[in-house]
């Protein structure tokens, strides 16, 4: 297939030039550049669309299974230039109340050799008023999440004032809303996954959330993203509490504190989330109990340590409907979106 071929070797051939500059200036750069290629027309080139898949999973028709996970478009600054590389559906976000800088920098380190990042941005954004401009801008009308979170100067107890406010102010512009208490990198935020602290943030929004669908005629299905580095117990409590909550989804997983495969690395000990491959192993086995544990009606977006095809089809023989991807398109650039797209439909096939 000539596009995929020449989207695996553009990107090939871009990324030593990528990979000098320091990652987060590369991830501004290339997203800067994808802009303007989109702009005049050449996105096309770059992308290696997965075949049509539709699928219908949370109520919501997706054209394919492959979706964009958070954190590379926090703003939602570039959604028709990554919706033009042929995902089924983009997350933006996270994105706080209010605007806030994030943790000093550097605080987004590559670990090549294993095809891994570590980051602590601290949930860096510009904030829902700017989301929301982008949102009304936007001419995609394609599946799109928005993920939503707390400010870090907003106390654990006041955290559900945050969240509402989120969900409030995006529910008219998204597709599903995904509710983020699984960064590593804002201080307490995962305390949010213990059952008592969990059970009442879910009532209040899915309480909020089916106030708006009755004002407005529309279904927003809310997803949850959990860590990979819950235990075998914590996972058993914070699915009962899903299961019983009202919410559609959960996202599985977000990045791990765990160092065990990195360890001695360059890099390997900085503080953070480790996502990309060194991931895939805990992340699908949190993914495989969520889906024994869960109602089976609830949905479930595999994400963790996805780098290839066959990775991706590993997440849906787990239990994943969806899967998202981010530190594996990094590092095998766009084409790995047409990979899956045909990795997944071929599996589906083989059924
Ligand atoms: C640099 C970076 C920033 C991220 N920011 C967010 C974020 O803002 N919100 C979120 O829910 N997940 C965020 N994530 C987690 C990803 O969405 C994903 O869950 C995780 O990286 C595992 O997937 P991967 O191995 O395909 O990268 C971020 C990941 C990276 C690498």
């Amino acid at each position: 297939m000539p596009a995929a071929v020449n989207t695996g070797l553009l990107y090939r051939a871009g990324r030593p030039l990528i990979f000098c500059m320091a990652p987060e200036r590369a991830h501004d750069v290339v997203l800067a550049s994808l802009k303007n290629a989109h702009a005049l027309g050449l996105s096309g080139l770059l992308a290696s669309h997965p075949p049509d898949d539709p699928v219908d999973v949370m109520g919501i028709r997706f054209p394919n299974r492959v979706g964009l996970a958070a954190g590379l478009d926090k703003n939602g600054d570039y959604i028709e230039a990554l919706a033009a590389l042929g995902f089924g559906f983009l997350e933006i976000g996270t994105v706080t109340p209010r605007p806030q800088p994030g943790n000093p920098k550097p605080r987004m380190f590559r670990l090549v050799s294993r095809q891994a990042l570590i980051n602590r941005l601290g949930f860096n954004n510009k904030g829902l008023d700017h989301v929301l401009q982008r949102l009304e801008a936007t001419r995609f009308d394609g599946v799109l999440g928005v993920n939503i979170g707390k400010n870090k100067d907003t106390p654990n107890r006041d955290a559900v004032k945050d969240y509402l406010t989120g969900l409030e102010a995006v529910f008219p512009h998204a597709s599903y809303i995904t509710v983020n208490i699984s960064s590593p990198n804002t201080e307490g935020l995962r305390d949010l996954q213990q059952a008592d602290p969990l059970t009442d943030l879910l009532a209040a929004l899915v309480e909020k959330r089916n106030a708006l669908a009755r004002e407005s005629d529309r279904q927003v299905p809310l997803a949850l993203k959990i860590a990979p580095d819950l235990t075998p117990a914590e996972l058993q409590s914070v699915a009962q509490v899903i299961n019983q909550s009202g919410v559609e989804a959960v996202i599985a997983t977000n990045t791990t504190l765990d160092r065990q495969a990195v360890a001695g690395l360059p890099h390997g000990e900085e503080a953070g989330g480790l996502s990309g491959a060194p991931l895939f192993e805990r992340a699908t086995e949190v993914l495989r109990s969520m889906r024994a544990a869960l109602r089976p009606e609830l949905s479930l977006i595999g994400v963790g340590g996805i780098v290839n095809g066959a990775n991706a089809v590993s997440k849906l023989q787990a239990g994943a409907d969806l899967v998202q991807i981010y530190t594996g398109l990094i590092y095998r650039g766009p084409e790995l979106v047409g990979e899956i797209g045909r990795a997944i439909h071929a599996a589906e096939l083989g059924r």
